[in-house]
């Protein structure tokens, strides 16, 4: 499929650019990425400049994994990135840490969510995330996701190995409410 961009009053979902790699190599670095994300490591400006004008175009016509930058609306700067990968439905998001704790990765997988399903490409996403990252389980919870348990992660760590994982659920039919079941050190 050719690339969408989908827009909220907080939020614009379009395609990264060229002119992103250098704030994509910058956020890159946070320590954060290499605990919980399977991004490269070291990541290299090459990396972000490689998933931008190659891995990014490719996927979205293999319809392999719809990828967006986040972005203020009318504004250039990148916030963050968010993608949907198919057939499995799997999300998988980070913003920058300077745009961190202003609801936008709860608004994207809102706006992700509305577009597939409406859109009839998946009927569920599959959220996970290793276990201890409180900050993305608490976005899954508040956007509405159903805690399914722990377990091996679905996709690979960047050694290969299937590390303990939380993993959750949103389903077409949803309500967005926040649900009951999530472990307490995510509620807590
Ligand atoms: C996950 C991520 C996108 C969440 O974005 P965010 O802007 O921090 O989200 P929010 O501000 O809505 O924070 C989510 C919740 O986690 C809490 N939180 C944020 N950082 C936290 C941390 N380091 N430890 C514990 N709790 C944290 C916030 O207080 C917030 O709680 P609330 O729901 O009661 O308000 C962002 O933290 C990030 O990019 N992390 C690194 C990449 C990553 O882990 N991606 C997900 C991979 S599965």
């Amino acid at each position: 499929m050719r690339p969408v961009e989908l827009e909220s009053p907080l939020l614009r979902l379009d395609q990264p650019v060229l002119t992103d790699a250098e704030s994509m190599y910058e956020f890159c670095q946070d320590p954060l990425f290499e605990r919980f994300l399977t991004v490269p490591w070291p990541y290299n400006l090459s990396d972000a400049e490689t998933f931008i004008e190659r891995y990014i175009p490719g996927a979205w016509k293999a319809d392999r994994e719809y990828t967006w930058a986040l972005r203020a609306p009318g504004r250039p700067e990148l916030l963050g990135v968010i993608g949907l990968r198919l057939p499995s439905g799997s999300i998988g998001f980070w913003l920058g840490s300077p745009h961190r704790g202003n609801g936008y990765i709860a608004e994207a997988l809102r706006m992700v969510a509305d577009w597939a399903f409406a859109e009839g490409i998946v009927d569920a996403i599959h959220w996970e995330c290793l276990i201890g990252n409180r900050a993305s389980a608490r976005v899954a919870r508040k956007t509405g996701f159903t805690f399914t348990g722990q377990g091996p992660s679905l996709a690979p760590y960047r050694d290969g190995s299937h590390p303990l994982s939380w993993q959750g659920w949103l389903k077409a039919s949803d309500e967005r409410a926040t649900k009951d079941g999530w472990p307490a050190e995510v509620t807590g």
